[in-house]
């Protein structure tokens, strides 16, 4: 079905497929033809305190502003991760901002958070059906100075702990200015101390800890990623998801739009997600929850994830050149014995 889609898409410039497509699958939330859909691999998975009806998620940035997850979830995901959302609306950067390189089946994107904000987020959150896992991934406003990050960090936090199973704290988008600045040295110990006061002041209020994650950059330095998978376990951050997209351009700088500004996605990611699985696995410890994502495109991708060290994985790009059947193929595989 999707064979057939896929020109027809491919045909539109890459944003204005994805607003259709997601217009579309906002339309089918609205219309609770989710209801219809057969129901999801069942493979349960314990993580992070939570069930988990299957390992594969929907990673951050599809649904930025919560306008489909019904849908969404209804394509057979165990989990679906919303957002990035900013305390204040933003309009992103100037179109065009997203490109395919189907060459490589990879994208280039650098969309600087585009989102209405938390307010209307909020609003479609709160009217979940949806019984999946839903992860919320929160960052900062480009307007906000670095030195006043953890502000709306831990506003965002505020906001929509008590509507997530688990916040992911964004620090890796290469779109916002100095926001990757913010893994490492006292910048991100201040930000960890921030949030620390935050949860446990929720946990009062709301007498629950939902579970805090952050998201990481590919492009760290191998003993820098290290340091920061060391600092954040001690500190009581729950869980790493890795990676968001990548600076290099190595494997597609001879492509069309290869050169283009923002963070490469798709295939080319693949190899170096893989091996910064293994070494936080290393690092960590065979318990601590980790997220996989980048590349993941086949089901022998996933198997090659979890056998670095993720517990769950997630799908972006992947579901761009694939379709949306790859989420049942990918769980079904993670759910079979390794062959
Ligand atoms: C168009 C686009 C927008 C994205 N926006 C976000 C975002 O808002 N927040 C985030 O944490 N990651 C974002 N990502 C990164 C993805 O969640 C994922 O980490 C990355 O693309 C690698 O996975 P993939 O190769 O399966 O796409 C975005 C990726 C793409 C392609």
């Amino acid at each position: 079905m999707y064979a057939l889609l896929r020109p027809w898409l491919f045909r539109l410039a890459p944003e204005t497929s994805h607003d259709l497509t997601l217009g579309l699958l906002a339309a089918a939330s609205r219309l609770q033809l989710d209801t219809l859909a057969p129901a999801p691999v069942v493979d349960p998975i314990q993580c992070l305190g939570l069930t988990f009806p299957n390992r594969v998620g929907l990673a951050a940035g599809l649904d930025k502003d919560a306008r489909a997850f019904e849908a969404l979830g209804a394509l057979g995901f165990g989990f679906l991760e919303l957002g990035t959302v900013t305390p204040l609306a933003q309009p992103g950067n100037p179109k065009p901002r997203m490109f395919r390189l189907p060459e490589a089946n990879a994208l280039i994107n650098r969309m600087g958070f585009n989102n209405e904000g938390l307010e209307p987020f909020l609003r479609r959150v709160q009217r979940r059906r949806y019984s999946g896992v839903l992860g919320i991934n929160i960052g900062k406003n480009k307007v906000t100075p670095a030195e006043r990050a953890a502000e709306d960090y831990t506003q965002a936090l505020q906001a929509v702990h008590r509507h997530a199973d688990y916040v992911t704290v964004n620090l890796s988008s290469p779109n916002t200015p100095g926001l990757r600045d913010l893994q490492q040295g006292d910048a991100f110990a201040e930000l960890l101390t921030a949030l620390g006061h935050t949860r446990e002041a929720l946990a009062d209020r709301e007498g629950r800890r939902a579970p805090l994650l952050i998201k990481i950059a590919p492009d760290l330095h191998d003993d820098d990623l290290k340091g920061l998978a060391a600092q954040a376990a001690e500190r009581g951050v729950d869980g790493l998801i890795a990676c968001n997209t990548t600076l290099s351009r190595s494997a597609v700088e001879h492509l069309p739009h290869g050169e283009e500004a923002g963070g490469l996605s798709g295939a080319p990611a693949h190899a170096r997600a893989l091996e910064v699985m293994a070494l936080l696995r290393a690092e960590l410890g065979p318990a601590y929850p980790l997220i996989g994502v980048g590349g993941i495109d086949h089901p022998d991708r996933a198997r090659a994830m979890v056998a670095a060290g993720a517990q769950l994985v997630q799908l972006y790009t992947g579901l761009i050149y694939e379709g949306p059947g790859l989420v049942a193929r990918v769980a079904r595989a993670l759910a079979a014995p390794a062959p």
